[in-house]
């Protein structure tokens, strides 16, 4: 299995990550340290995005810190001035540009979410697209989404969203689901991992109902279920049913758990919550902070497990017990370790997987 994080890089570089919310990105440069890369993020003239290396090849300083003039960005340094591709266009004190640039990288917008490539250019062609999530460009679903930085491995989110059996204990205050304890189904296909649950005339928790604009305690029949989309992105959401009409979908809530590596003790969590029922503003508000609430309960989690391991760190999945609930995570780790084992970086480091 992937070994846990020591310092090493544990994220495939070839796969679409996502750099930004859509709506982060305008005419003012957006820094972000994306994969150990600083990245600066803009929109051109004519809207679109436009990703280049933030550190001007000059004398490395930040481009983020200048400014943007249509497409161009300049370096606040020395005046630099740099186009989209990331060629120099403009140096002050010469007639014409040296032939000098910083990398440029392919970005994708799609519905609210910026998706970047920071790997090998020509194996672009033969990685996964992004996933698709079609919920989040449908107009029936109400969206809330944000950004949080959390102090831990990206790879920690992953199994967090992968095992709800933590949901009675991190999340009994806000949420209050003590209904998650089975170990869900979980199936395996090629490079996805899917969990299902499904609960019978289970009263939701008043936190839970409160979130979704439900009455608390009342029996509903739901179909929880998540996938592992890719080492980028994770889908889940919940069916719900009126348990006297168990065939006819009564609202369905959607998730994406977006986690982007910063480097190897942080990451960038970016989500996406979303339904089709009693989605007015003020209660998709009310749903926002009650979920903001939720992943501040992960945040605090999953920090304290990176420093810990951080500090006294246990070679690979060796210093850890699985047990059934594990399963889903269990599969995503092995199939983050075949995205690595996939890539040829020419940097003379052997990433094949070591399985246990
Ligand atoms: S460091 Fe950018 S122009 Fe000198
Ligand atoms: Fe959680």
């Amino acid at each position: 299995m992937a070994p846990p994080p020591q310092g090493g890089r544990n994220y495939p570089l070839n796969c679409w990550w996502v750099a930004a919310l859509a709506d982060e990105v305008g005419q003012e440069p957006l820094a972000r340290w994306l994969l150990d890369t600083p990245v600066v993020l803009y929109r051109g003239a004519t809207g679109e995005v436009i990703a280049l290396e933030d550190r001007c090849p000059h004398r490395q300083a930040p481009l983020s810190a200048g400014k943007v003039e249509g497409d161009v960005i300049e370096c606040p340094y020395h005046g630099f001035r740099f186009g989209p591709g990331g060629r120099c266009v403009h140096v002050p004190s010469m007639a014409s540009p040296p032939p000098i640039r910083v990398e440029s990288y392919p970005v994708r917008e799609i519905g609210p979410i910026v998706w970047i490539y920071l790997g090998d250019q020509q194996r672009i062609d033969q990685v996964p697209p992004p996933p698709q999530m079609d919920w989040t460009t449908d107009p029936a679903f109400v969206m809330r989404k944000g950004v949080m930085p959390i102090a831990a491995n990206y790879l920690l989110l992953k199994e967090n969203v992968l095992d709800l059996t933590h949901l009675g204990y991190v999340h009994a205050a806000s949420f209050g689901i003590m209904d998650w304890v089975n170990p869900p189904e979980v199936t395996v296909d090629g490079d996805r991992v899917t969990y299902t649950q499904d609960f019978v005339r289970s009263p939701l928790a008043a936190g839970y109902a409160m979130s979704l604009g439900l009455a608390p305690g009342m029996p509903w029949n739901r179909h929880g279920f998540g996938t592992f989309l890719s080492p980028a992105a994770h889908e889940s959401g919940t069916v719900f049913f009126d348990p006297d009409q168990p065939d006819v979908p009564g609202g369905q809530t959607f998730f994406a758990h977006l986690t982007t590596p910063v480097d190897a003790g942080n990451m960038l969590y970016f989500f996406v919550a979303a339904r089709d029922f009693a989605n007015d503003a003020a209660a998709m508000d009310h749903f926002a902070q009650i979920l903001m609430r939720g992943f501040r309960e992960d945040e605090e989690i999953l920090s304290k497990v990176q420093a810990l391991s951080s500090r006294q760190p246990r070679r690979g999945s060796r210093g850890e017990r699985s047990v059934k609930a594990d399963a889903a995570g269990v599969a995503a780790r092995r199939i983050v370790d075949r995205w690595m084992a996939r890539e040829t970086i020419d940097d003379g480091i052997d990433r094949a997987a070591t399985p246990d």
